[in-house]
Formats: structure tokens, sequence, C-alpha cells
């Protein structure tokens, strides 16, 4: 547990495998919102963090070293902003994949990833598939017994929304992640734990 006077960590995972990705964009502007907040922020980003497959068959000692420093730096984050692209009207499934391995966390004293708050981000290409990732990621948070941030930035037509650059061209959506940054870390300061959590599965 943080103390009064150490920073929040707040963990950014996502984005796809892609150079110019629009949903790792847009995870490092929120992040960069929750930094100016006095936060410390950590991105692993998809294509950085190379995981292998998720298999319930592998024990802990079995996972690799990049693996293992994932759930690490899981484990010591006091919340997390996650962002996506939406493959297929759901969570793209590198992105799914990486959460997965949260599973690894489920005997921990503080299971999973209790009462951490999670800010939601997804990008997609048409109208809709955006908020079906979104939601799919709400499932996931509440599976793992995380605290959805209710300020949900789902954003359709990313190709129109980012230059090529990755420079935000519509302010709405910049403010939103603005915002989003900093919602995780107010709730996050509200929702350190005062004690042990008891350990149940959802
Ligand atoms: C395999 C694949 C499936 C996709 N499926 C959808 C979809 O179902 N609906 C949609 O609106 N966009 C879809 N898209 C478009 C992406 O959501 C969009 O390009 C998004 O911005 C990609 O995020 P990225 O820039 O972080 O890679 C798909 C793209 C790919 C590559």
């Amino acid at each position: 547990m943080p103390s009064q006077n150490k920073p929040l960590h707040i963990l950014g995972i996502g984005g796809s495998m892609k150079a110019n990705s629009t949903s790792l964009w847009a995870l490092e502007r929120a992040l960069k919102a929750a930094q100016a907040t006095g936060a410390m922020t950590e991105l692993l980003a998809s294509r950085d963090l190379n995981l292998p497959i998720y298999s319930p068959s592998q024990s802990f000692t079995e996972l690799d070293t990049n693996t293992k420093r994932f759930l690490n730096a899981v484990r010591k984050a006091d919340a997390f902003i996650w962002s996506t692209p939406a493959y297929h009207g759901t969570i793209a499934g590198v992105v799914k994949n990486a959460l997965d391995f949260i599973e690894f966390l489920s005997d921990d004293p503080r299971p999973y990833i209790h009462n951490k708050v999670v800010g939601l981000i997804a990008t997609a290409g048409g109208d809709l598939a955006a908020v079906n990732a979104i939601n799919a990621m709400v499932h996931v948070t509440h599976a793992i017994r995380g605290i959805p941030a209710p300020l949900l930035v789902a954003i359709p037509q990313a190709w129109k929304v980012f230059d090529k650059q990755g420079k935000i061209l519509e302010e709405k959506w910049a403010g939103r992640l603005d915002q989003l940054g900093q919602l995780v870390v107010e709730m996050a300061t509200k929702f350190q734990p005062a004690e042990e959590p008891q350990k149940t599965r959802s």
C-alpha cells in the first residue's frame, strides 16, 4: 500500500501490435494526464510486452522473465488504464491475452486486482465496436475484482481522430482522455486499502 507521501503508481496496458496504434496513442494521452496530477505512470504497450499465449497448464515458475515482470508490474500498480483496439466487435486478442495472465495473481494476499481502479479506453474504425470492446473490458474488470472508472472512453472512427503522428485532431477526445487520467488518480486515492482483503472469487 502506498504511503501518504508516495505517488500512486498507474500502470497503462494495451495498444495494438501496429506501429501507429491509435489505442496506444489514446493510452499515452490519458497516462500523461494522470502523471500531471503527480502520479507515477508506467506504460506496458502490447507490442513491447511480447507475451506468449496464456496457458492455464503453465505454473508461475515456468513463465519467462518478461511475463513475470508483467505480473509484478500488475501487482505493484495502485490503478490501471487499459486500452484496446476493437477487433471483430470486441477486445483485441493481444490485450485480452495480457489480461488473462492476471489469473496468476488469483492466490495473492490481494487477489487479482482487488479494489484497484481501472480506466478504460477503446478505439475502433467504425461506430459501434469501441463501445462493445469497452463493455467487454468492464466485464473483465469486474471478473478480476477491479473497479471500472465510470468515465468510459470509447473512440469511434479513430482514423479521423488522430493524425499520422498521433496528434489528436478532435478536442473532445483529448479532453475525455485527460479527464479519464485525472479520474483514475482521484478514485485510486480514495480506494487505497485499509486492510488485507478476504480471498473470495467472483
Ligand atoms: C483484425 C481487425 C478487426 C477489426 N474489427 C473491427 C470491428 O469489428 N469494428 C470496427 O469498428 N473496427 C474494426 N477494426 C478497426 C480497428 O478497430 C481500428 O482500426 C482501430 O483504430 C485499431 O486500433 P489501433 O490503431 O490501436 O491498431 C478492426 C481492425 C482489425 C485489424
